[in-house]
């Protein structure tokens, strides 16, 4: 297998780095902009220096090796067509063609299409051709605005009121810039919140997630200073960030699937390559920022030394249109990277600074990567990753822009953090980098932030023996942010329970929880109640809620969860205790009530005598069947639910959003 890269930044000897330990050894090979020395380790020949958005170029450099496969790094090459005149040429390249790679390239193209598609997720936007156009749409958007250069401007083209321009007249100046270049502003209102990305594989049918990651932008430590291309990322072991809720990732991964369906549509043309969508988790979930075509830079350094699935197999399904018959697997680990930057950078990094570094670091076998003795990447490795860096005269030295990062991968973000800092200790160069990416300080201030505007949501795990109807609102609206709650997890004790479509199908993490051990035999009540709060602990689950769940939870459970365990039953409770489902609608007519209802109240060790938080009631018709009377307490149970959420959290949080 021959592959061809194009591109010689730290994305791309990542992106070597994950193939070189692929099975099948394949030939690498690098067409880039200069010849990266942590590339060339690994390729088969020298790096091929040139443009490496020249069309010609790119098809004569897959011709000169052969290429069996092309895999484009940046985005510049997208934008001038070298996938389209490379599959011309008969080559399979991942990376996408022109016309979809739009959804990079052309800033109103983007927010067009993603105003077609999911109008929900993206702010208010005007598309502006003049001077008189674009002081109109300012005035509409008040204080809080972002201008856009509508083209690639590598990363410099986006300017954000309060931090790039302080007014109105800045604001106008600027878009008469771009409008001197080009025939085309996006201005567009300023979101708010913590922004996230999130990477997906796609063959332009399907998509394979990434884990979420978060990149900083900001030059100094505390998000202070002038924007760059990116100063480190960290990832989470869940494949979440510790300030968003579960559904943040489900939302996103969505609006990821919609958007490759929708490039589909509208340009006729298979998006075949990596999305990268950036997102701004807000008060109402995530918004879209952006997207691109590309892996992220740094972003591809938390997520390649993470994969363990065949980087070959995942790029081979990608181009033949088979990734529903793939998957990407990635280590459960923690990931932090952190960009090694010359003095002067971002405004007139240091060039031919010399670095004094180990060859080991950055060429194979000891600079390769995170595969242990088990075949299997592992976490607790460093890698590190060669950028903007050169041989000269046999010495390594600095080219101005970020020479190098390293990533840390372990167990949780501070492990993976500290091997981070442990290595770039140890190497001691002449460069700087930003201390405070993936420690606990700043990732709590991303927390806080957070709770501030969505004022704290409440972490829920759900227990369900049957099909769990009537917590589905309460999925519904957890989802769609109507109510600060995230449903994190499911749990049964039946193999088949429906309520395990119903969490995949709202793609909420799910666990059966068998109630008997390997031999058959019942697994003692505290044992198995052991194993419920040791999962809910792991989901960092603040309260429980019990719908048809068919066991008695033990003491032990009941004291894990204090006053933090709530069950839904079908009955004006402390009437028809201890009866479940049909048995307790029919108890109920043949009693000849006119009412009933239903109780959501506190799990207490004895059956449903809890303290009552919620309870509903409504009409016995004489008419009624036990299965009518289900239904109609069914739709009661699902507002109760989503009622005892709320008083909960009103009574478990102050108004700021801190846990009382
Ligand atoms: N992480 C920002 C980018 O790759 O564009």
């Amino acid at each position: 297998m021959t592959i061809l890269i194009v591109g010689s930044g730290a994305r791309e000897h990542a992106l070597a780095a994950t193939l070189a330990r692929s099975d099948e050894s394949p030939s690498l090979y690098c067409l880039g902009t200069h010849r990266n020395p942590g590339i060339e380790a690994l390729c088969a020949e020298p790096i091929t220096v040139g443009d490496i958005t020249d069309t010609v170029a790119a098809v004569r450099a897959a011709r000169d090796c052969t290429a069996d496969l092309v895999c484009i790094g940046p985005e510049a090459p997208l934008a001038t067509g070298v996938t389209d005149a490379l599959e011309d040429a008969g080559f399979p390249v991942v990376g996408p063609r022109q016309e979809p790679a739009r959804i990079e390239t052309s800033k109103s193209f983007c927010r067009d299409l993603l105003h077609r598609v999911c109008p929900e997720a993206i702010p208010t936007y005007f598309t502006v051709t003049n001077e008189k156009e674009a002081a109109a749409a300012l005035e509409r958007l008040g204080d809080a605005y972002v201008v856009k250069a509508d083209g690639l401007a590598g990363g410099k083209g986006v300017k954000v009121a309060g931090d790039h321009l302080h007014s109105r007249e800045e604001a106008l100046a600027y878009c008469r810039e771009v409008l001197a270049d080009s025939s085309r502003v996006v201005i567009e209102e300023k979101l708010i919140g913590q922004e996230f990305s999130l990477l997906s594989f796609t063959d332009g049918y399907s998509c394979l997630h990434m884990p979420a990651v978060q990149d900083h932008k900001r030059a100094y430590a505390d998000d202070r200073g002038p924007n760059t291309g990116g100063m480190g990322s960290y990832s989470d072991s869940d494949g979440s960030l510790p300030f968003l809720g579960r559904q943040d990732v489900a939302v996103a991964q969505r609006l990821n699937e919609r958007v490759v369906r929708g490039i589909r549509d509208q340009t006729s043309v298979p998006y075949r390559g990596i999305l990268y969508g950036g997102f701004m988790a807000g008060v109402r979930g995530p918004a879209i920022v952006e997207y691109n075509a590309r892996f992220g830079d740094p972003e591809a350094l938390n997520l390649l030394p993470l994969l363990e699935t065949d980087l070959i197999e995942i790029f081979r399904a990608i181009v033949s249109g088979t990734l529903d018959r793939t998957e990407a697997r990635f280590t459960p680990a923690a990931s932090v990277c952190k960009y090694l930057v010359p003095p002067g950078y971002p405004e007139c990094g240091e060039k031919g600074l010399v670095l004094d570094l180990p060859e080991e670091w950055y060429s194979p076998p000891a600079g390769g990567h995170t595969r242990g003795t088990d075949g299997e990447t592992s976490p607790g490795k460093t890698s590190l990753f060669l950028g903007s860096a050169a041989l000269r005269d046999g010495r390594l030295v600095t080219e101005g822009s970020r020479t190098l990062a390293v990533t840390g991968t372990g167990e949780n973000l501070e492990t993976a953090e500290r091997g981070a800092e442990s290595v770039i200790d140890a190497l001691r160069l002449p460069l700087t980098h930003r201390r405070d990416i993936g420690t606990r300080a700043l990732i709590d201030k991303r927390i806080a932030h957070m709770r501030s505007i969505r004022s704290n949501p409440l972490r829920v795990g759900v227990l369900g023996s049957t099909r769990g109807t009537s917590v589905q609102r309460l999925i519904e609206e957890a989802e769609t942010f109507q109510i600060p709650a995230s449903i994190e997890v499911v749990i049964t004790d039946r193999e088949h329970a429906p309520i395990l479509e119903r969490a995949a199908r709202h793609r909420i993490p799910s666990h059966f929880l068998d109630p008997r051990t390997a031999d058959g035999t019942r697994k003692p009540r505290e044992r198995y109640d052991r194993d419920l709060v040791e999962i809910l602990n792991r989901y960092r689950v603040d309260l429980v809620l019990c719908v048809g769940f068919m066991r008695i939870l033990s003491e032990m459970f009941c004291d894990a969860f204090h006053e933090r365990a709530l069950n839904v039953h079908p009955s004006l409770l402390p009437e028809f205790a201890g009866g479940t489902d049909m048995d307790v609608h029919a108890a109920v007519i043949a009693s000849g009530r006119d009412v009933t209802g239903c109780t959501v109240h506190y799990i207490t060790p004895e059956v449903d005598a809890g303290p009552i938080l919620v309870q509903s009631s409504c009409a016995v018709t004489p008419v009624d069947t036990p299965e009518t009377l289900k239904a109609r307490v069914q739709t009661l149970e699902a507002a109760a639910l989503v009622e005892a959420v709320e008083r909960f959290r009103a009574l478990s949080f102050s108004d700021e959003g801190a846990r009382k």
